[in-house]
Formats: C-alpha cells, structure tokens, sequence
C-alpha cells in the first residue's frame, strides 16, 4: 500500500469515527497529560495558537463535570432567554461543547405559542448557529408552510445545543445534563404546545412508559406534559424528525396527518 492509499485510509477511518470537521490549525493530543508545578496531573496544552473562537470559550472541561442536578441548579437562576442562554455557553458540564464549533441555543420567537424540539445540530447548524438550517431544515421550513407557519411564529429548540462529533445520536448522559436547559427555555417561552421532532426528542421528553415506546408508536398522538419549571401541562405531540422523512418518503403521509393534528390544536390557541 503506498502512502496516499494509507493516507486516504486513515482521513477515512476518522471521518467515521467523527472528526469530519477542521477545528484546529495542527493537531492536538488530547490525551497528553504533562505534571504541573504543584506535582498534579493536568490535560497538556497544544504548543500551537489556540483558535479565536476556542480561546474565547470561557471554560474547559473540568475533571469533575457538572452534571444534570448542578444543570438544573443553573437552570433554575435563570430568569430570562438571554440570561439562560449565557448559562448555558458557560457551562461546563457537556463535552460535546468542547468540540462544537459553536452553541446552537434557538431560533424564531420569544413568544411563541408552538415550540418544535428537535436532536442536536449537524454539521450546517454548527457552522450557522442555528438550529435546523440544513437539508432537514429546508424540509421543516415547507411543514411549516403547509400548516401556515413559519420561523417567526413558532420556536425551535433542540435536546442538546451542541453538535455531537460526525452527527452522531447525543447520548444519553449528554441529554440528560442539557435537559434541565431545554426545561428551562420552555418555561420561559410558555408555550401553548409543543411538538416532539424524531425518537430522541420524544425519548427525552416524555416520561416512562412512553419513552420506551418507538416513534411510529407515539407520533400522532397528543400527551400532557408535566415539565419541570412549568406550572401547567403543556401538551406535546411527537412525530417524525425530517431527516427520517427525508431518507424514507413513505412516512411523509403520516408526518402529513400529524400537521393535520397540529393544524387542528392551533384552532383552539388564543
Ligand atoms: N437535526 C436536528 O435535530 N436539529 C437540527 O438543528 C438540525 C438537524
């Protein structure tokens, strides 16, 4: 084997194991460890310049991450969008946001009477900053459409803001320490409902023993959402993510049905 064929092994060996993006000039040894001054054992730093936008990230990922109870603690102190959203881009406690280009926290209105929650950003929402502006995205601007709504009228989150390395599923330690954040933007959005995009948002979302159920089970059918921070239920109805009904467009009568279910629930909105 010459050495481009090895090369092209190896770009395409990462590239499967998620290091699909350029993040640093020259590489990093992550697992480099050198003894500081005082004798403990601290993460080496790259001799290399640091990137703009890495060296203005205002944390590093602690030994001891925080984890969802510490999520929540700073969640709760949180009384407005923009103070939550400063909270979470400090926060610590989710490594995925150590190798984001950037945090993905919202988009569309503050008063939204509809919030979609989909996943996690891909690869263009990272870029952007923006949730849903991918080819799923474009999918989800022409649902919208057909059920007359648009990013202005509606808020669209996701379970975790950070995008996950190669777009891999977050799991489940990841959305269990940004949940309390998503709980939070809720209760400070208020929605009138809340519609659940693909199986990881209606997992995170719902309680036992929906949760454990697949999508195609539970797309279609309303549930009251008991969600901590908010005082009343709100209810939530999961259906397809539009990347799934991208790659299978044969459920798209059923996504269609759930809009029709949408639709009718926006009747009865003040
Ligand atoms: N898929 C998601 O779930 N969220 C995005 O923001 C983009 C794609």
């Amino acid at each position: 084997m010459d050495s481009l064929e090895l090369l092209r092994l190896q770009i395409a060996l990462q590239i499967e194991w998620g290091a699909d993006e350029i993040l640093l000039d020259a590489p990093q040894n992550r697992l480099a460890v050198k003894t500081t001054q005082a004798g403990n054992l601290a993460t080496a730093v790259s001799p290399t310049p640091t990137p703009a936008k890495a060296a203005a990230r205002p944390k590093s990922p602690s030994p001891s991450l925080a984890g969802p109870a510490e999520a929540a603690r700073i969640a709760a102190a949180c009384g407005t969008l923009e103070a939550l959203k400063t909270a979470v881009a400090s926060f610590a406690g989710c490594a995925l946001s150590e190798t984001a280009t950037q945090l993905v926290f919202a988009d569309g209105a503050e008063n939204a009477k509809i919030m979609l929650v989909g996943e996690a950003p891909g690869a263009e929402e990272d870029r952007a900053g923006r949730p849903f502006v991918g080819p799923a995205g474009q999918l989800l601007d022409k649902m919208l459409a057909s059920v007359r709504l648009d990013r202005t009228l509606v808020r669209i989150v996701n379970v975790v803001p950070w995008r996950p390395p190669g777009n891999r599923a977050p799991t489940e330690s990841e959305i269990a320490v940004c949940l309390p954040f998503l709980h939070r933007h809720i209760a400070l959005i208020k929605p009138e409902c809340l519609v659940l995009l693909g199986a990881t948002a209606a997992k995170a979302m719902l309680p036992a023993p929906d949760r454990n159920s697949g999508i195609r089970r539970l797309r279609g059918h309303w549930r009251a959402l008991e969600i901590p921070f908010s005082e009343a239920n709100i209810p939530a109805l999961p259906t397809y993510h539009p990347a799934y009904l991208l790659r299978t467009p044969s459920a798209k009568r059923e996504a269609w049905l759930d809009l029709i279910a949408l639709a009718d629930r926006m009747k009865t909105m003040v």
